[in-house]
Parts: structure tokens; sequence; C-alpha cells
């Protein structure tokens, strides 16, 4: 049984600045919640209730975000304005949380390595909170976890995108299972158009077994200098089995700004609702 969900979010939000100098890019709200709480909460939703949180300097933020703020509570317990805290409530009694700092911001192979001591030896899930997924029904996470138990391997999102927008994700190759499931043959990050091998894109959700700690040790820098997720998964693939993953539901791309945008709007139309936190 997967227990665990490992959040990198130690990163600058350079695109958002200034908003993000001192204020986590993870807190900025989606109409007034933040994104890491989203994230959070899909992931207690697929049953991963222990949170482990990969921090970096100035991220202060998010750790007291999943605590209690005793004079919040004093203040505004038995009030009318205390509906305003039931969602943080309910992730607050079901999730545990844990923490560790990435010191050096050496990319996002290197952020889930530094998470090794918070999940140990087994198979955990990862969420990039900039990728807000919504759907009715089982979140992406819980439909991942629906498929680990069956197929036991690596399992990554993926979501066909124009090939004008590939050289910002990794991108996969496979044989198609059906059902929206491939066995990833290929795997590239951030390729140009020309060499990508397929439109389909990876989305920051991932279901990941515990070798792929000892494979992003000997993983040497790739794109960007960075240690790269998407070339362990590569080696993982070819030594046994990667699944990617079509899967149901809607994405947005919070890490931009029309992609914040948008969800704001979505979110703001479809499922906000004053007086509920
Ligand atoms: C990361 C991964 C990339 C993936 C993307 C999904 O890139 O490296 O493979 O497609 O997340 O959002 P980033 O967006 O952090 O540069």
């Amino acid at each position: 049984m997967i227990r665990k969900c490992l959040f990198p979010v130690a990163g600058y939000g350079t695109r958002f600045l200034p908003a993000t100098k001192s204020m986590p890019k993870e807190m900025l709200p989606i109409v007034n919640k933040p994104l890491v709480q989203y994230g959070v909460e899909e992931s207690i939703e697929a049953g991963l209730k222990q949170i482990a949180l990969v921090t970096g300097r100035g991220k202060r933020a998010i750790a007291d975000h999943f605590d209690i703020s005793f004079e919040l509570e004093n203040q505004i317990a038995g009030t009318s304005k205390e509906s305003y805290l039931t969602s943080i409530r309910k992730v607050l009694s079901e999730g545990t949380f844990m923490m560790t700092r990435q010191r050096e911001m050496k990319g996002l192979g290197h952020a889930i390595l530094t998470g090794e001591s918070l999940v140990g030896n087994e198979a955990f899930g990862v969420i990039l909170s900039d990728d807000l997924c919504l759907n009715d029904g089982d979140g992406v996470m819980g439909q991942m976890v629906k498929l680990y138990n069956q197929f036991r391997c690596s399992i990554v999102a993926i979501q066909e995108v124009p090939m004008a927008e590939i050289e910002k994700y990794g991108v996969i190759a496979g044989d198609d299972m059906g059902g929206g499931l491939f066995r990833v043959k290929d795997m590239v990050e951030k390729p140009s158009a020309d060499e990508a091998p397929s439109n389909l894109a990876v989305i920051g959700r991932y279901i990941l077994t515990p070798d792929i700690f000892d494979i992003l040790r000997d993983t040497p820098p790739g794109k960007n200098g960075e240690i790269q997720l998407t070339d362990a998964l590569m080696t993982q693939a070819q030594n046994g089995c990667v699944l990617a993953y079509k899967f149901s539901g809607r994405r947005f791309d919070c890490g931009s700004v029309p992609g914040f945008i948008e969800a704001t709007n979505y979110v703001y139309e479809n499922i906000y609702q004053d007086g509920q936190g």
C-alpha cells in the first residue's frame, strides 16, 4: 500500500516575481486556497496521508500552513467565520507532515533524492503542485494508485500537448497497452519539437518505486545541468518497467501566468463557495 507522497516545494517561482520574493510560490492562492493545499488534498483523498515536503530557504510559510494557528483558532472559534477553516482543518486532521530542506537547487531528481530520508524503502507518490489537477470522481493520484496496485511499477501521468509547447515537458514514447496506458520505451526531458518522441507530455504526478533513489544517485546532470527525474525514469524503464497513464481530468499549468489565471477563473466559476474554506 502506498502511504507517502512527496512534494518538492523548494523552487524559486521566478515567473511570479515579485510576488514570490518572500512568499513561496506554492502558497499563491487559486481564489482562497494555496496551490500546495490542492495537491495535499488530492494526495490525502488518494489515501496517501503522510505528506513529505522537500522545502528550502524562505519556505517557512508552507510549514506554518500545515500547522495549527492558535491565535486564529482562538479568535474565530464559535463565530460565523469558522467555516473558512473547514478545508485546512480537514487536511490537518487527516494528514501528517514531514519536512526536509533541499540546500541547493540541482533539479527535480535532486529534490526527490533529498526526500529519501522521509520516504525510506517504499513506493511513494510525487505531486508537483504547479500542476493543478481537478476533476469529478477520483483525483489523478487516486487513479494512479489503483494502477499501481495492479502493476506494481513506477507510473507517470501524461497528457497530449501541442507540439509548440512540447519543449516545456518531459516527453515519453511507448507501447500502447489500451485504456490510456503506455509501457514507456523512451523518455526525454524538454526536447525540441524536432527531437520529441511524441506529443505525450509528463504532468506533475508520479508514483515511484524506491529503487529510483539508487538510480538517481547514479544519474549525471542532464538538461540544464540538473539531475533530471526523467533521466532516472528512463533508466528504470530500460531495467524493468515504467508505465505512463493518460489521466482523466483537467490540468492547469499554474507555473505559468496564463495557466494560473485560467485555473483561478475555473475555480471561481465552478468550485469556490464563499464561506467555505
Ligand atoms: C518538471 C519535469 C518535467 C515535467 C514537468 C511537469 O519540469 O522535469 O519532466 O514534464 O515538471 O510539470 P518543470 O516544469 O519543473 O520545469
